[in-house]
């Protein structure tokens, strides 16, 4: 059965800011997600990482181990994890969602550590609407 995972994480300093050290997580994830037929969705802003993982238990968890070992990122929060009937983020290994004013607008002044889930799921349609508009 499908499952989906969202979490909140403190990216590690520098991490997710810049360029580089972002590329190298999505170029990574792109080609595990796509053996491992996980699908995902990252977000940065402001220090922090919003990600969205969906796929089969197995995949997602080793995943999830993996996570919650890697050094760019602590504190992982989740805002859920079980199954789900459909897949509604996307049908990419991984997509990098960047903020948007519409985002900003959802956010309005708070971080993604303040989110709850309904909050985080709005923000994910909304920069995926956005990011597929442009
Ligand atoms: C915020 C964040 C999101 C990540 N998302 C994924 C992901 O969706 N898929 C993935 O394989 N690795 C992801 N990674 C990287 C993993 O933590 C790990 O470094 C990588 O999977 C190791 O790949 P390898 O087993 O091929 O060496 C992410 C890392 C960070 C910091």
């Amino acid at each position: 059965m499908l499952q989906r995972a969202i979490y909140v994480s403190d990216a590690a300093t520098g991490v997710g800011s810049n360029l580089q050290s972002l590329a190298e997580i999505l170029g990574v994830s792109a080609v595990n997600n796509r053996r491992d037929r996980l699908f995902g969705a990252l977000l940065h802003h402001e220090g922090r990482f919003l990600q969205v993982i969906e796929g089969g238990r197995v995949d997602l968890d080793r995943l999830i181990r993996k996570l919650k070992a890697d050094a760019r990122h602590s504190n992982l929060r989740f805002l859920t994890d079980g199954p789900t009937p459909a897949r509604r983020y996307g049908d990419e290994p991984m997509r990098h969602l960047p903020m948007t004013t519409g985002g900003r607008a959802l956010l309005a002044g708070r971080g993604l550590d303040s989110l709850d889930l309904a909050e985080a799921e709005s923000l994910l349609t909304e920069l995926q609407r956005l990011d597929a508009a442009a």
